[in-house]
């Protein structure tokens, strides 16, 4: 059995602790703490033994804390790192490399310049075995794997037919349980939008992506708005749904109002963490306007990630098939069932 400790236990890293840890293939070895919050408890409580670093044991006192950072990272397999953007970097050349471990970066890393983790961003539907036998790998952002979801097929079926995609991401501010980060009554923008630069390195240099990226004042999930430019006949909406229909983390929703619907509904259901951990294309907004399809769609920001991390682990450890990796990933996260409950309630009738 493979052993993963998880650095970082935030909105990413417990998800990914959590779902992983029904996995049978792997044993998770602990999970690593920065802070002494209430967080301990939760992790204790799920069965986790916790790690913190050497220098900060002493405020640590109060918990029940299992060891180093330091000294698990050397008696693991893979580390997942789910450490505040940029602190994968520290984590990288303080940690795993002199420790010989390899390991996964989220998305707020990068991986050009002189900070980058790793030369590789993952996403399943598009590099899956590019993943083999790598150290170190970043898997996508939230926006960067839905985004990936959208672009992959549509380049598969229409290829140079697509002059342009330009995409308008409206991003949540903070997330649902960050109840620390004020949200701010603003709109706030980004000069050059990271998912750009991130979705290319995936998607091809050449991919005629334009992307512009605004911060909203809310915390349930990101929407993207996306205009794809044909040049000459467009497909029908339908035809472009039915390229959609069995993608692997893509619902089709009808009659949504919006973001909060889908989270009170996963609520309502009980899918883990209020997460539906998929992209959910709004049918009702499509438009076909001279050679443009404008296309939205919203982007479980917390949720999507998680099952990516999985395929991602698979790949990097098993060197599994693809189908494989994808079947035993829906063991743990049910997303055929959620995707079928969500397109059942929101539904056109
Ligand atoms: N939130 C999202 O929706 C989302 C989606 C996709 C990707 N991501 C990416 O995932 C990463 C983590 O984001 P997050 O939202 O989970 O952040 P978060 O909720 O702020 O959690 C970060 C965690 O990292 C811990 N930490 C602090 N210093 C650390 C260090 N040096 N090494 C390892 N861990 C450390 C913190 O521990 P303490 O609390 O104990 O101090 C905290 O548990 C970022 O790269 C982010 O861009 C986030």
């Amino acid at each position: 059995m493979k052993k993963v400790f998880i650095n970082g236990y935030g909105s990413i890293g417990s998800r990914i602790a959590q779902f992983i840890a029904d996995d049978s293939d792997v044993k998770i070895v602990g999970v690593g703490k920065y802070s002494p919050d209430e967080k301990v408890e939760d992790a204790i409580s799920r069965g986790f033994n916790v790690y913190v670093p050497e220098a900060k044991m002493n405020i640590f006192k109060d918990y029940k804390i299992d060891g180093a950072i330091e000294n698990i990272v050397t008696d693991c397999d893979l580390v997942i790192d789910a450490a505040p953007g940029g602190m994968g970097y520290t984590n990288k050349k303080t940690l795993y490399e002199p420790k010989h471990v390899r390991a996964i970066f989220q998305g707020g890393e990068k991986i050009t310049g002189d900070k980058a983790v790793a030369e590789l961003i993952f996403n399943s539907r598009v590099n899956y075995e590019k993943a083999f036998e790598k150290r170190y790998v970043m898997q996508g952002s939230c926006n960067v794997t839905g985004m990936g979801r959208i672009l992959q097929p549509l380049k598969e079926k229409y290829g140079k037919k697509i002059k342009r995609f330009d995409a308008i991401l409206l991003r949540r501010w903070a997330d649902l349980e960050d109840t620390k980060t004020p949200i701010k009554d603003s709109i706030e923008w980004s000069r050059r939008p990271h998912p750009n630069e991130d979705v290319k390195s995936y998607m091809g240099a050449d991919t005629p992506l334009f992307i512009r990226a605004f911060k909203v004042p809310t915390r349930q999930m990101h929407v993207h708005l996306m205009d794809i430019r044909f040049d000459g006949l467009v497909p029908s909406i339908s035809e472009i749904l039915d390229l959609y229909k069995n993608e692997y983390g893509i619902a089709t929703l009808y009659n949504v109002k919006g973001t909060k619907d889908i989270r009170d509904y996963a609520e309502l259901m009980k899918f883990n963490f209020k997460d539906t951990n998929m992209i959910h294309i709004h049918e009702d907004l499509m438009e076909i306007q001279d050679y443009v399809i404008k296309l939205t769609y919203s982007d479980d920001q917390t949720g999507i990630v998680v099952p990516e991390n999985h395929l991602l682990m698979q790949a990097m450890l098993f060197n599994r098939t693809r189908n494989e990796a994808f079947n035993h990933t829906e063991r743990l996260f049910h997303m055929t069932e959620k995707k079928q409950l969500l397109e059942e309630h929101f539904s056109p009738t």
